[in-house]
């Protein structure tokens, strides 16, 4: 099966571009800027290959909310078949209100609250990735004080050294916060079996994020498969899924997106081999390409022999740059014939207030439209309220359409949790 070109749904049409079939500049004037323009054909494409390379074993897509958790984009991936992935109770409940059954919702996290465990059984979700044995023995609590069996999957950490991009987007490394270490999984395992009100129904990983190779998916598939092979073993006949998690890499600036092709002949194999049904939890994958940050030149200046570009967007709108030195491409929206090196700045009072450093960009001046490229991933979920910033629009297009699914917010928005008149309790 080959990959084939993947498409992103941005295209410029005699010098302007266009997301699909609408020109950028349009939902510009309709909603103003900074604001992010999804392409729903793109994020259709990615589902799509995503199940077909997937097809061989029986399996199940869970979307990772964290990457983007608007409703208007759960509501298109949950159209699409995905079940959802979720680290929070306020992600569970986004889950729900876009629709997603219980039973197609699954939990992980290194750090949840008894609430928030409490929450996923009362709801019935599928299941809970558990990180610890302390982990389990609450949530078998929990469960029996319900009268329930509560289905229970043990997240391994299979310490796997990686390829991130970034220190902070490494999870499966030795020595990191999440999961039962690769030697303990076994006995953690086999004690959560014995527990009355723990079914331990499966095996998870999640070995980072932004991966473009795929060998420690099979190295860690294997990991996990000795594993699962262990407690059987051991009697334990409980087991429905193995979970991989997330981190398919996507293109951002010259890297080689992952061979999904390569995935299907090296992985799953390993898969079919444990006879369990295989669970993913894609984010960057299915929304990473579809979106671009929509922003607005302000100003052009010089500084110490460099040239900014003054942009109504930075750190608040798009964090990733400035957080993890991350590259996205930016395009002038009208293709411009002179080009300049410039800094791209936000309006932010911080020195590390960036979108681009050092970066050959068309010579815009104020009042051209930016696009800041392949911002569908932690893109708006990272946007913040600093410097008291309102967080942007957010647009989807279908085809030659398009409609506002996150509306701008306004100043009343910012101060709607203060309390004018506090209350004052005596502290003795
Ligand atoms: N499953 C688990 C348990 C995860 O922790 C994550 C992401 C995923 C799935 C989805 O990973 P993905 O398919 O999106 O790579 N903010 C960072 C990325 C942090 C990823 C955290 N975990 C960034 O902007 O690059």
């Amino acid at each position: 099966m080959g990959q084939g070109v993947l498409t992103t749904g941005f295209a410029r049409v005699q010098g302007e571009l266009y997301c699909e079939d609408v020109p950028l500049e349009r939902i510009a004037r309709h909603v103003g800027t900074p604001a992010y323009v999804y392409s729903a054909s793109t994020i259709r494409d990615r589902y799509e290959r995503m199940d077909q390379m997937l097809a061989p074993v029986p399996h199940r897509i869970h979307y990772t909310l964290k990457a983007n958790s608007s409703a208007g984009i759960l509501e298109l991936v949950r159209g699409l078949g995905a079940g959802a992935d979720v680290v929070s109770g306020g992600e569970l409940h986004r889950a729900r209100r876009a629709g997603f059954a219980p039973q197609d919702i699954i939990f992980g996290g290194v750090g949840k609250t008894r609430n928030e465990l409490a929450e996923a059984l009362d709801a019935g979700i599928l299941l809970i990735n558990a990180e610890s044995e302390a982990e389990i023995r609450d949530i078998d609590s929990l469960a029996r004080e319900r009268g329930i069996v509560a289905p229970v999957s043990i997240r391994v950490n299979p310490e796997i050294t990686l390829d991130s991009p970034h220190e902070y987007i490494k999870t499966g490394g030795r020595g990191h916060k999440f999961g039962i270490p690769h030697d303990e999984a076994l006995n953690v395992a086999l004690a959560a079996a014995e527990l009355p009100n723990v079914e331990l129904v499966g095996i998870d990983m999640h070995i980072g994020s932004q991966l473009t190779r795929i060998d420690p998916y099979r190295e860690g598939a294997e990991r996990l498969a000795s594993t699962i092979a262990a407690l059987r073993d051991h009697g334990v006949s409980s087991l429905r899924y193995l979970d991989l998690g997330g981190g398919l890499g996507v293109r951002y600036d010259s890297e080689q997106p992952p061979d999904l092709a390569r995935f299907a002949e090296l992985v799953l194999p390993v898969v079919q081999a444990t006879g369990l049904e295989l669970i993913m939890e894609p984010g960057r994958f299915l929304v990473g390409n579809a979106a671009v940050l929509l922003a607005s030149v302000l100003y052009r200046k010089r500084s110490g022999g460099k040239n900014y570009v003054v942009a109504d967007a930075g750190m608040t709108e798009l964090l990733r740059p400035s957080h993890y030195g991350a590259f996205h491409r930016i395009q002038s929206v009208q293709q411009q014939p002179q080009h300049a090196i410039v800094d791209v700045v936000g309006p932010v009072c911080e020195s590390g207030d960036f979108l681009a450093l050092d970066r050959e960009l068309e010579d815009v001046q104020p009042g051209d439209l930016l696009a800041v490229c392949d911002v569908g991933a932690y893109g708006y979920a990272m946007a913040s309220n600093y410097n008291s910033r309102l967080r942007p629009a957010e647009v989807l297009v279908d085809g030659d359409q398009f409609a506002v699914i996150t509306a701008r917010e306004q100043y009343d928005d910012l101060m709607r949790l203060e309390i004018a008149e506090p209350e004052w309790t005596r502290g003795l």
